[in-house]
Protein backbone atom coordinates (compact mmCIF):
# COMPACT_ATOMS: atom_id res chain seq x y z
CA UNK A 1 0.00 0.00 0.00
CA UNK A 2 3.15 1.87 -0.63
CA UNK A 3 2.12 4.88 -0.06
CA UNK A 4 -1.06 5.36 1.80
CA UNK A 5 1.25 7.05 3.53
CA UNK A 6 3.89 9.65 5.07
CA UNK A 7 5.46 10.90 1.99
CA UNK A 8 1.87 11.04 0.08
CA UNK A 9 1.22 13.74 2.43
CA UNK A 10 4.13 15.71 1.01
CA UNK A 11 2.66 17.00 -1.49
CA UNK A 12 1.91 20.72 -1.81
CA UNK A 13 -1.64 20.92 -3.13
CA UNK A 14 -2.74 18.39 -0.46
CA UNK A 15 -0.36 20.67 2.03
CA UNK A 16 -1.87 23.93 0.90
CA UNK A 17 -5.77 22.29 1.54
CA UNK A 18 -4.94 20.61 4.65
CA UNK A 19 -3.34 24.15 5.83
CA UNK A 20 -6.27 26.04 4.70
CA UNK A 21 -9.40 23.36 6.25
CA UNK A 22 -6.85 23.42 9.03
CA UNK A 23 -7.34 26.43 10.77
CA UNK A 24 -11.63 26.32 10.26
CA UNK A 25 -11.34 23.19 12.12
CA UNK A 26 -8.68 23.87 14.76
CA UNK A 27 -11.52 27.13 15.43
CA UNK A 28 -14.79 24.98 15.85
CA UNK A 29 -12.74 22.55 17.88
CA UNK A 30 -12.02 25.18 20.11
CA UNK A 31 -15.80 26.23 19.83
CA UNK A 32 -16.75 22.35 21.13
CA UNK A 33 -14.85 22.18 23.69
CA UNK A 34 -15.45 25.56 25.38
CA UNK A 35 -19.05 25.75 25.16
CA UNK A 36 -20.05 21.94 25.26
CA UNK A 37 -17.76 18.85 26.62
CA UNK A 38 -15.09 20.65 27.53
CA UNK A 39 -12.70 18.21 26.50
CA UNK A 40 -8.89 18.37 26.67
CA UNK A 41 -6.78 17.84 23.27
CA UNK A 42 -4.48 15.14 23.60
CA UNK A 43 -1.04 16.14 24.97
CA UNK A 44 1.84 17.42 22.78
CA UNK A 45 3.54 19.87 20.87
CA UNK A 46 2.13 21.17 17.45
CA UNK A 47 5.41 23.27 16.19
CA UNK A 48 5.07 25.97 14.12
CA UNK A 49 1.74 26.41 12.47
CA UNK A 50 1.66 24.75 8.88
CA UNK A 51 5.43 24.03 8.68
CA UNK A 52 4.07 21.57 12.47
CA UNK A 53 7.03 19.42 12.97
CA UNK A 54 7.83 17.83 9.60
CA UNK A 55 10.92 19.35 9.92
CA UNK A 56 11.69 17.18 12.85
CA UNK A 57 10.13 14.14 11.31
CA UNK A 58 12.25 14.60 8.68
CA UNK A 59 15.23 15.74 10.31
CA UNK A 60 15.33 12.52 12.18
CA UNK A 61 15.50 10.71 8.87
CA UNK A 62 13.79 7.83 10.04
CA UNK A 63 10.59 8.66 10.64
CA UNK A 64 10.04 5.85 13.69
CA UNK A 65 12.32 7.78 15.58
CA UNK A 66 10.11 10.15 16.07
CA UNK A 67 7.24 8.53 16.64
CA UNK A 68 8.96 6.66 19.35
CA UNK A 69 10.51 9.59 21.09
CA UNK A 70 7.19 11.19 20.79
CA UNK A 71 5.44 8.42 22.57
CA UNK A 72 8.34 8.29 25.12
CA UNK A 73 7.09 11.69 25.84
CA UNK A 74 3.80 12.31 25.64
CA UNK A 75 2.22 8.40 26.28
CA UNK A 76 0.25 6.59 23.81
CA UNK A 77 -1.74 9.32 21.99
CA UNK A 78 -0.22 12.62 21.90
CA UNK A 79 -0.83 15.21 19.34
CA UNK A 80 1.12 16.83 16.53
CA UNK A 81 1.38 18.70 13.10
CA UNK A 82 2.57 16.78 9.83
CA UNK A 83 2.73 19.11 6.60
CA UNK A 84 0.26 21.01 7.61
CA UNK A 85 -2.25 18.61 8.90
CA UNK A 86 -3.25 18.15 12.15
CA UNK A 87 -2.82 15.11 13.42
CA UNK A 88 -3.22 12.27 16.56
CA UNK A 89 -1.02 9.61 16.39
CA UNK A 90 -2.24 6.67 19.05
CA UNK A 91 0.00 3.66 19.93
CA UNK A 92 -1.32 1.15 22.22
CA UNK A 93 -3.43 -1.99 21.39
CA UNK A 94 -6.44 -0.47 23.14
CA UNK A 95 -6.52 2.96 21.27
CA UNK A 96 -5.81 1.16 17.73
CA UNK A 97 -8.83 -0.98 18.58
CA UNK A 98 -10.85 2.07 18.87
CA UNK A 99 -10.20 3.30 16.11
CA UNK A 100 -9.80 0.67 13.63
CA UNK A 101 -12.14 -2.04 15.06
CA UNK A 102 -15.01 -0.77 17.69
CA UNK A 103 -15.33 3.10 16.63
CA UNK A 104 -14.25 2.30 12.83
CA UNK A 105 -17.67 4.46 11.59
CA UNK A 106 -15.94 7.63 13.47
CA UNK A 107 -12.73 7.25 11.63
CA UNK A 108 -12.61 7.27 7.41
CA UNK A 109 -9.89 6.64 5.53
CA UNK A 110 -8.26 9.51 4.45
CA UNK A 111 -5.75 10.13 1.01
CA UNK A 112 -4.83 13.45 -1.03
CA UNK A 113 -7.20 13.64 -3.89
CA UNK A 114 -4.63 13.13 -6.55
CA UNK A 115 -3.62 9.86 -5.27
CA UNK A 116 -7.48 8.80 -5.53
CA UNK A 117 -7.34 10.07 -9.31
CA UNK A 118 -4.32 8.21 -10.09
CA UNK A 119 -5.40 4.80 -8.53
CA UNK A 120 -9.06 5.45 -8.99
CA UNK A 121 -12.01 7.54 -6.86
CA UNK A 122 -13.87 3.86 -7.06
CA UNK A 123 -11.45 1.66 -5.25
CA UNK A 124 -11.99 -0.14 -1.84
CA UNK A 125 -9.59 1.62 0.68
CA UNK A 126 -11.11 5.44 0.20
CA UNK A 127 -14.63 3.73 0.49
CA UNK A 128 -17.01 3.69 3.29
CA UNK A 129 -20.54 1.94 4.48
CA UNK A 130 -22.58 -0.08 2.01
CA UNK A 131 -20.38 -0.14 -0.85
CA UNK A 132 -17.26 -0.18 0.88
CA UNK A 133 -18.91 -4.04 2.03
CA UNK A 134 -20.02 -4.58 -0.90
CA UNK A 135 -16.75 -4.75 -2.36
CA UNK A 136 -14.99 -5.97 0.28
CA UNK A 137 -17.03 -9.30 -0.16
CA UNK A 138 -16.46 -9.93 -3.28
CA UNK A 139 -12.31 -9.16 -2.90
CA UNK A 140 -12.59 -11.45 0.51
CA UNK A 141 -13.87 -14.29 -1.36
CA UNK A 142 -11.47 -14.36 -4.20
CA UNK A 143 -8.76 -14.33 -1.86
CA UNK A 144 -10.10 -16.29 1.04
CA UNK A 145 -8.30 -19.78 1.91
CA UNK A 146 -10.85 -21.80 -0.21
CA UNK A 147 -10.28 -20.02 -3.62
CA UNK A 148 -6.43 -19.78 -3.24
CA UNK A 149 -5.88 -22.90 -2.63
CA UNK A 150 -5.59 -24.17 -6.22
CA UNK A 151 -3.13 -21.53 -7.37
CA UNK A 152 -0.53 -23.13 -5.45
CA UNK A 153 0.81 -24.82 -8.09
CA UNK A 154 0.59 -21.52 -10.84
CA UNK A 155 2.44 -19.34 -8.19
CA UNK A 156 4.87 -21.89 -7.93
CA UNK A 157 5.51 -21.92 -11.88
CA UNK A 158 6.06 -18.11 -11.26
CA UNK A 159 8.38 -18.65 -8.40
CA UNK A 160 10.34 -20.68 -10.12
CA UNK A 161 10.43 -18.78 -13.09
CA UNK A 162 11.68 -16.11 -10.65
CA UNK A 163 14.23 -17.86 -9.29
CA UNK A 164 15.83 -19.35 -12.53
CA UNK A 165 16.06 -15.86 -13.81
CA UNK A 166 18.63 -14.44 -10.81
CA UNK A 167 20.36 -17.44 -10.63
CA UNK A 168 23.98 -16.31 -10.31
CA UNK A 169 23.57 -12.82 -11.54
CA UNK A 170 23.95 -9.77 -9.00
CA UNK A 171 20.05 -8.68 -8.65
CA UNK A 172 18.55 -5.95 -6.81
CA UNK A 173 16.16 -8.03 -4.40
CA UNK A 174 13.89 -5.84 -4.02
CA UNK A 175 13.20 -5.05 -7.67
CA UNK A 176 13.23 -8.79 -7.94
CA UNK A 177 10.70 -9.37 -5.82
CA UNK A 178 8.13 -6.82 -7.04
CA UNK A 179 8.12 -8.53 -10.12
CA UNK A 180 7.23 -11.72 -8.32
CA UNK A 181 4.38 -9.95 -6.58
CA UNK A 182 3.43 -8.06 -9.61
CA UNK A 183 3.28 -11.51 -11.54
CA UNK A 184 1.37 -13.54 -8.86
CA UNK A 185 -1.26 -10.15 -8.19
CA UNK A 186 -1.96 -10.68 -12.22
CA UNK A 187 -2.47 -14.18 -11.68
CA UNK A 188 -5.04 -13.85 -8.56
CA UNK A 189 -6.48 -11.28 -10.47
CA UNK A 190 -7.07 -12.39 -14.04
CA UNK A 191 -6.32 -15.89 -13.56
CA UNK A 192 -4.06 -17.59 -16.21
CA UNK A 193 -5.57 -16.55 -19.02
CA UNK A 194 -6.00 -13.39 -21.44
CA UNK A 195 -2.22 -13.40 -21.69
CA UNK A 196 -2.17 -10.73 -24.19
CA UNK A 197 -3.34 -8.10 -22.61
CA UNK A 198 -1.22 -8.58 -19.18
CA UNK A 199 2.06 -7.95 -21.06
CA UNK A 200 0.95 -4.19 -22.00
CA UNK A 201 -1.27 -3.92 -18.85
CA UNK A 202 2.46 -4.63 -16.87
CA UNK A 203 3.92 -1.56 -19.10
CA UNK A 204 0.99 0.52 -18.15
CA UNK A 205 1.24 -0.30 -14.65
CA UNK A 206 4.92 0.24 -14.38
CA UNK A 207 4.51 3.77 -16.09
CA UNK A 208 1.86 4.94 -13.88
CA UNK A 209 3.78 3.97 -10.55
CA UNK A 210 6.70 6.36 -11.45
CA UNK A 211 4.41 9.13 -11.48
CA UNK A 212 2.51 7.91 -8.57
CA UNK A 213 5.30 10.05 -6.46
CA UNK A 214 5.77 12.68 -8.60
CA UNK A 215 4.04 16.61 -8.04
CA UNK A 216 0.88 16.48 -9.29
CA UNK A 217 1.39 18.62 -12.49
CA UNK A 218 -0.97 17.66 -15.17
CA UNK A 219 1.07 18.53 -18.16
CA UNK A 220 2.61 16.92 -21.36
CA UNK A 221 6.01 15.84 -20.89
CA UNK A 222 5.37 14.89 -17.14
CA UNK A 223 5.80 12.35 -15.51
CA UNK A 224 2.16 12.45 -13.56
CA UNK A 225 0.61 13.84 -16.93
CA UNK A 226 2.53 9.94 -18.33
CA UNK A 227 0.70 8.57 -15.22
CA UNK A 228 -2.62 9.48 -15.72
CA UNK A 229 -2.16 8.91 -19.53
CA UNK A 230 -1.41 5.15 -18.61
CA UNK A 231 -4.20 5.22 -15.84
CA UNK A 232 -6.29 5.75 -18.63
CA UNK A 233 -5.16 3.10 -21.06
CA UNK A 234 -5.48 0.55 -17.89
CA UNK A 235 -9.06 1.47 -17.73
CA UNK A 236 -9.73 0.46 -21.36
CA UNK A 237 -7.39 -2.39 -21.57
CA UNK A 238 -9.16 -3.81 -17.97
CA UNK A 239 -12.67 -3.05 -20.28
CA UNK A 240 -11.41 -5.28 -23.10
CA UNK A 241 -10.86 -8.61 -20.77
CA UNK A 242 -13.86 -7.92 -19.19
CA UNK A 243 -16.14 -7.70 -22.32
CA UNK A 244 -13.91 -10.86 -24.12
CA UNK A 245 -14.56 -12.35 -20.53
CA UNK A 246 -18.68 -12.03 -20.78
CA UNK A 247 -18.64 -12.83 -24.34
CA UNK A 248 -17.22 -16.22 -23.68
CA UNK A 249 -19.33 -16.83 -20.94
CA UNK A 250 -16.80 -19.16 -19.46
CA UNK A 251 -17.44 -21.10 -15.88
CA UNK A 252 -16.72 -19.23 -13.18
CA UNK A 253 -13.18 -18.80 -12.04
CA UNK A 254 -11.70 -18.21 -8.80
CA UNK A 255 -10.29 -15.18 -9.70
CA UNK A 256 -10.37 -11.79 -8.72
CA UNK A 257 -12.30 -10.47 -12.10
CA UNK A 258 -14.50 -13.82 -11.77
CA UNK A 259 -15.83 -12.39 -8.41
CA UNK A 260 -16.37 -8.96 -9.68
CA UNK A 261 -18.44 -10.04 -12.57
CA UNK A 262 -20.49 -12.99 -10.64
CA UNK A 263 -22.26 -10.84 -8.85
CA UNK A 264 -26.25 -9.51 -8.27
CA UNK A 265 -25.55 -5.94 -8.46
CA UNK A 266 -23.55 -5.85 -11.28
CA UNK A 267 -20.00 -3.05 -10.65
CA UNK A 268 -19.82 -0.92 -13.39
CA UNK A 269 -16.71 -1.30 -15.93
CA UNK A 270 -15.02 1.68 -14.23
CA UNK A 271 -16.03 0.67 -10.82
CA UNK A 272 -13.82 -2.95 -11.41
CA UNK A 273 -11.30 -1.07 -13.41
CA UNK A 274 -10.55 1.20 -10.34
CA UNK A 275 -10.54 -1.37 -7.89
CA UNK A 276 -8.27 -4.14 -10.26
CA UNK A 277 -5.45 -1.48 -10.19
CA UNK A 278 -6.10 -0.68 -6.58
CA UNK A 279 -5.62 -4.51 -5.72
CA UNK A 280 -2.10 -4.75 -7.77
CA UNK A 281 -1.15 -1.41 -5.93
CA UNK A 282 -1.87 -3.07 -2.44
CA UNK A 283 -0.39 -6.38 -3.44
CA UNK A 284 2.97 -5.35 -4.85
CA UNK A 285 5.34 -3.11 -2.97
CA UNK A 286 3.97 -4.44 0.84
CA UNK A 287 5.18 -8.40 -0.24
CA UNK A 288 8.04 -7.18 -2.00
CA UNK A 289 9.26 -5.81 1.50
CA UNK A 290 8.69 -8.05 3.09
CA UNK A 291 10.65 -10.75 0.77
CA UNK A 292 13.34 -8.62 0.91
CA UNK A 293 13.51 -8.41 4.40
CA UNK A 294 13.09 -12.09 4.91
CA UNK A 295 16.18 -12.65 2.84
CA UNK A 296 18.33 -10.15 4.50
CA UNK A 297 17.09 -11.59 8.09
CA UNK A 298 17.33 -14.77 7.53
CA UNK A 299 20.91 -14.58 5.45
CA UNK A 300 22.09 -12.64 9.14
CA UNK A 301 20.52 -15.33 11.35
CA UNK A 302 22.05 -18.39 10.25
CA UNK A 303 20.40 -20.59 12.67
CA UNK A 304 17.03 -19.54 11.97
CA UNK A 305 18.17 -19.93 8.13
CA UNK A 306 19.40 -23.70 9.21
CA UNK A 307 15.96 -24.63 10.90
CA UNK A 308 13.94 -23.33 7.57
CA UNK A 309 16.01 -25.10 5.67
CA UNK A 310 15.54 -28.45 7.54
CA UNK A 311 11.64 -27.84 7.82
CA UNK A 312 11.50 -26.85 3.68
CA UNK A 313 13.56 -30.35 3.31
CA UNK A 314 11.87 -31.91 5.18
CA UNK A 315 8.71 -31.06 2.88
CA UNK A 316 10.68 -31.70 -0.46
CA UNK A 317 11.11 -35.47 0.76
CA UNK A 318 8.30 -36.24 1.50
CA UNK A 319 6.90 -35.32 -2.08
CA UNK A 320 7.03 -38.62 -4.30
CA UNK A 321 9.42 -36.80 -6.97
CA UNK A 322 11.42 -33.24 -7.52
CA UNK A 323 9.03 -31.79 -9.63
CA UNK A 324 5.76 -33.25 -8.07
CA UNK A 325 3.95 -29.45 -7.40
CA UNK A 326 3.49 -28.25 -3.99
CA UNK A 327 -0.08 -28.09 -2.50
CA UNK A 328 -2.10 -26.22 -0.16
CA UNK A 329 -1.39 -28.75 2.72
CA UNK A 330 2.24 -28.77 2.25
CA UNK A 331 2.08 -24.88 3.15
CA UNK A 332 0.15 -25.53 5.71
CA UNK A 333 3.04 -27.71 7.77
CA UNK A 334 5.54 -25.03 7.13
CA UNK A 335 4.98 -23.86 10.94
CA UNK A 336 8.97 -22.99 11.05
CA UNK A 337 8.95 -20.98 8.02
CA UNK A 338 5.17 -19.13 9.39
CA UNK A 339 6.86 -17.95 12.17
CA UNK A 340 9.66 -16.39 10.15
CA UNK A 341 7.38 -14.43 8.18
CA UNK A 342 5.98 -13.62 11.36
CA UNK A 343 8.84 -11.85 12.59
CA UNK A 344 9.51 -10.34 10.00
CA UNK A 345 6.71 -8.29 9.70
CA UNK A 346 7.02 -7.28 13.12
CA UNK A 347 10.73 -6.27 13.08
CA UNK A 348 10.24 -4.85 9.81
CA UNK A 349 7.14 -3.11 10.50
CA UNK A 350 6.76 -1.79 7.10
CA UNK A 351 3.40 -0.29 6.95
CA UNK A 352 4.64 1.64 10.50
CA UNK A 353 1.51 3.77 10.49
CA UNK A 354 -1.91 3.88 8.48
CA UNK A 355 -3.92 7.33 8.44
CA UNK A 356 -7.61 8.00 9.32
CA UNK A 357 -9.25 11.09 9.70
CA UNK A 358 -12.49 11.90 12.66
CA UNK A 359 -15.67 12.46 10.70
CA UNK A 360 -17.35 13.87 13.67
CA UNK A 361 -16.05 15.49 17.11
CA UNK A 362 -14.68 11.87 18.97
CA UNK A 363 -13.85 11.40 23.11
CA UNK A 364 -11.24 8.58 23.53
CA UNK A 365 -10.07 8.54 27.25
CA UNK A 366 -11.21 12.11 28.35
CA UNK A 367 -9.52 13.58 25.25
CA UNK A 368 -11.07 15.45 22.01
CA UNK A 369 -10.60 14.43 18.84
CA UNK A 370 -11.35 17.42 16.94
CA UNK A 371 -13.74 16.37 13.85
CA UNK A 372 -11.35 17.08 11.00
CA UNK A 373 -8.15 15.88 12.40
CA UNK A 374 -5.84 12.99 11.04
CA UNK A 375 -5.88 10.03 13.11
CA UNK A 376 -2.24 7.72 12.88
CA UNK A 377 -2.14 4.24 14.13
CA UNK A 378 1.11 3.84 15.12
CA UNK A 379 1.72 -0.24 14.26
CA UNK A 380 5.48 0.15 14.13
CA UNK A 381 5.75 1.26 17.68
CA UNK A 382 3.41 -1.25 19.21
CA UNK A 383 5.17 -3.90 17.16
CA UNK A 384 8.32 -2.29 19.14
CA UNK A 385 6.64 -2.15 22.58
CA UNK A 386 8.69 -4.22 25.28
CA UNK A 387 5.73 -4.83 27.46
CA UNK A 388 4.31 -7.33 24.00
CA UNK A 389 8.16 -8.36 22.85
CA UNK A 390 10.25 -8.62 25.29
CA UNK A 391 14.00 -7.12 23.57
CA UNK A 392 12.20 -6.10 20.59
CA UNK A 393 14.90 -5.08 18.34
CA UNK A 394 15.78 -8.39 18.24
CA UNK A 395 14.98 -11.15 15.29
CA UNK A 396 13.34 -13.97 17.63
CA UNK A 397 10.94 -15.80 15.27
CA UNK A 398 10.09 -18.36 18.43
CA UNK A 399 8.16 -15.62 20.02
CA UNK A 400 5.32 -16.63 17.59
CA UNK A 401 5.07 -19.74 18.79
CA UNK A 402 3.08 -18.39 21.42
CA UNK A 403 0.35 -16.49 19.65
CA UNK A 404 0.74 -12.64 20.30
CA UNK A 405 -2.53 -11.23 22.10
CA UNK A 406 -4.85 -8.84 20.82
CA UNK A 407 -4.10 -5.39 18.77
CA UNK A 408 -0.49 -5.97 19.16
CA UNK A 409 0.48 -7.52 16.39
CA UNK A 410 -1.24 -6.27 13.12
CA UNK A 411 0.80 -6.67 10.44
CA UNK A 412 -1.81 -6.58 7.90
CA UNK A 413 -4.17 -3.66 10.32
CA UNK A 414 -7.39 -4.65 12.18
CA UNK A 415 -11.34 -4.17 11.92
CA UNK A 416 -12.98 -3.04 8.39
CA UNK A 417 -10.32 -1.91 6.32
CA UNK A 418 -7.67 -4.69 7.19
CA UNK A 419 -6.10 -6.72 4.57
CA UNK A 420 -7.85 -8.80 2.55
CA UNK A 421 -4.80 -10.17 0.58
CA UNK A 422 -3.13 -11.06 3.78
CA UNK A 423 -4.06 -15.27 2.90
CA UNK A 424 -2.38 -14.71 -0.48
CA UNK A 425 0.69 -12.97 0.79
CA UNK A 426 1.73 -15.21 3.23
CA UNK A 427 1.23 -18.00 0.65
CA UNK A 428 3.27 -16.88 -2.51
CA UNK A 429 6.24 -15.84 0.65
CA UNK A 430 5.75 -19.36 1.54
CA UNK A 431 6.15 -21.20 -1.95
CA UNK A 432 8.82 -18.59 -2.55
CA UNK A 433 11.02 -19.55 0.65
CA UNK A 434 10.41 -23.00 -0.01
CA UNK A 435 12.46 -23.00 -3.37
CA UNK A 436 14.53 -20.54 -2.17
CA UNK A 437 15.45 -22.16 1.15
CA UNK A 438 16.38 -25.67 -0.32
CA UNK A 439 17.71 -24.67 -3.61
CA UNK A 440 19.91 -21.33 -3.45
CA UNK A 441 22.33 -19.76 -1.20
CA UNK A 442 23.16 -16.45 -0.36
CA UNK A 443 25.01 -14.42 1.96
CA UNK A 444 24.33 -11.10 3.11
CA UNK A 445 27.98 -10.83 5.07
CA UNK A 446 29.06 -8.30 2.60
CA UNK A 447 25.60 -6.36 2.37
CA UNK A 448 25.39 -3.23 3.75
CA UNK A 449 22.92 -2.97 6.73
CA UNK A 450 21.41 0.63 6.02
CA UNK A 451 17.67 1.19 5.47
CA UNK A 452 16.05 3.71 3.60
CA UNK A 453 12.40 4.60 3.59
CA UNK A 454 11.09 5.16 0.61
CA UNK A 455 8.25 5.10 1.59
CA UNK A 456 8.42 2.30 3.08
CA UNK A 457 11.41 0.66 5.52
CA UNK A 458 13.87 -1.06 3.12
CA UNK A 459 17.39 -2.36 2.98
CA UNK A 460 19.87 -0.22 1.95
CA UNK A 461 19.32 0.33 -2.02
CA UNK A 462 17.05 -2.70 -2.26
CA UNK A 463 19.64 -5.77 -0.98
CA UNK A 464 21.83 -5.69 -4.21
CA UNK A 465 22.71 -9.85 -3.55
CA UNK A 466 23.68 -12.81 -5.94
CA UNK A 467 21.71 -16.06 -5.36
CA UNK A 468 23.30 -19.36 -6.37
CA UNK A 469 21.97 -22.90 -6.89
CA UNK A 470 23.23 -25.40 -3.97
CA UNK A 471 24.08 -28.60 -6.25
C1 LIG B 1 2.92 -8.77 3.18
C2 LIG B 1 2.14 -8.12 2.36
C3 LIG B 1 1.04 -7.18 2.77
C4 LIG B 1 0.94 -6.37 3.87
C5 LIG B 1 1.95 -6.19 4.98
C6 LIG B 1 -0.35 -5.69 3.78
C7 LIG B 1 -0.84 -4.81 4.72
C8 LIG B 1 -2.08 -4.19 4.66
C9 LIG B 1 -2.62 -3.33 5.69
C10 LIG B 1 -1.94 -2.98 7.01
C11 LIG B 1 -3.85 -2.91 5.27
C12 LIG B 1 -4.82 -2.02 6.05
C13 LIG B 1 -4.49 -0.56 5.88
C14 LIG B 1 -5.39 0.32 6.70
O1 LIG B 1 -6.13 -0.14 7.60
O2 LIG B 1 -5.36 1.53 6.46
C15 LIG B 1 -4.07 -3.49 3.96
C16 LIG B 1 -5.19 -3.27 3.19
C17 LIG B 1 -5.40 -3.85 1.95
N1 LIG B 1 -4.62 -4.81 1.34
FE1 LIG B 1 -2.87 -5.54 2.03
N2 LIG B 1 -0.99 -6.10 2.64
C18 LIG B 1 -0.19 -7.00 1.99
C19 LIG B 1 -0.46 -7.69 0.82
C20 LIG B 1 -1.63 -7.57 0.11
C21 LIG B 1 -1.98 -8.38 -1.04
C22 LIG B 1 -1.13 -9.51 -1.62
C23 LIG B 1 -3.20 -7.92 -1.49
C24 LIG B 1 -4.06 -8.39 -2.62
C25 LIG B 1 -3.92 -9.48 -3.27
C26 LIG B 1 -3.61 -6.84 -0.60
C27 LIG B 1 -4.78 -6.12 -0.74
C28 LIG B 1 -5.22 -5.16 0.16
C29 LIG B 1 -6.43 -4.38 -0.04
C30 LIG B 1 -7.39 -4.46 -1.23
C31 LIG B 1 -6.55 -3.54 1.10
C32 LIG B 1 -7.66 -2.51 1.37
C33 LIG B 1 -8.79 -3.12 2.15
C34 LIG B 1 -9.89 -2.13 2.50
O3 LIG B 1 -9.69 -0.91 2.44
O4 LIG B 1 -10.98 -2.60 2.86
N3 LIG B 1 -2.65 -6.67 0.35
N4 LIG B 1 -2.98 -4.28 3.62
C1 LIG C 1 -8.68 -7.33 15.93
O1 LIG C 1 -9.55 -6.87 16.93
C2 LIG C 1 -10.35 -7.88 17.52
C3 LIG C 1 -11.27 -7.18 18.51
O2 LIG C 1 -10.54 -6.45 19.45
C4 LIG C 1 -9.45 -8.91 18.19
O3 LIG C 1 -10.22 -9.94 18.73
C5 LIG C 1 -8.45 -9.45 17.19
O4 LIG C 1 -7.55 -10.33 17.82
C6 LIG C 1 -7.69 -8.31 16.55
N1 LIG C 1 -6.81 -8.83 15.50
C7 LIG C 1 -5.49 -8.72 15.59
C8 LIG C 1 -4.73 -9.18 14.39
O5 LIG C 1 -4.91 -8.26 16.55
Amino acid sequence: MGAFLLFVCLLAPFVLACAFRGSRRRRAAAATAACGKALPLPPGSMGWPYVGETFQLYSSKNPNVFFARKQNRYGPIFKTHILGCPCVMVSSPEAARFVLVTQAHLFKPTFPASKERMLGPQAIFFQQGDYHAHLRRLVSRAFSPESIRASVPAIEAIALRSLHSWDGQLVNTFQEMKLYALNVALLSIFGEEEMGYIEELKQCYLTLEKGYNSMPVNVPGTLFHKAMKSRKRLGEIVAHIISARRERRQQRGSDLLASFLDDREALTDAQIADNVIGVIFAARDTTASVLTWMVKFLGDHPSVLKAVIEEQEEIAKSKGSADEPLTWADTRRMRMTSRVIQETMRVASILSFTFREAVEDVEYQGYLIPKGWKVLPLFRNIHHSPDHFPCPEKFDPSRFEVAPKPNTFMPFGNGTHSCPGNELAKLEMLVLFHHLATKYRWSTSKSESGVQFGPFALPLNGLPMTFTRKD
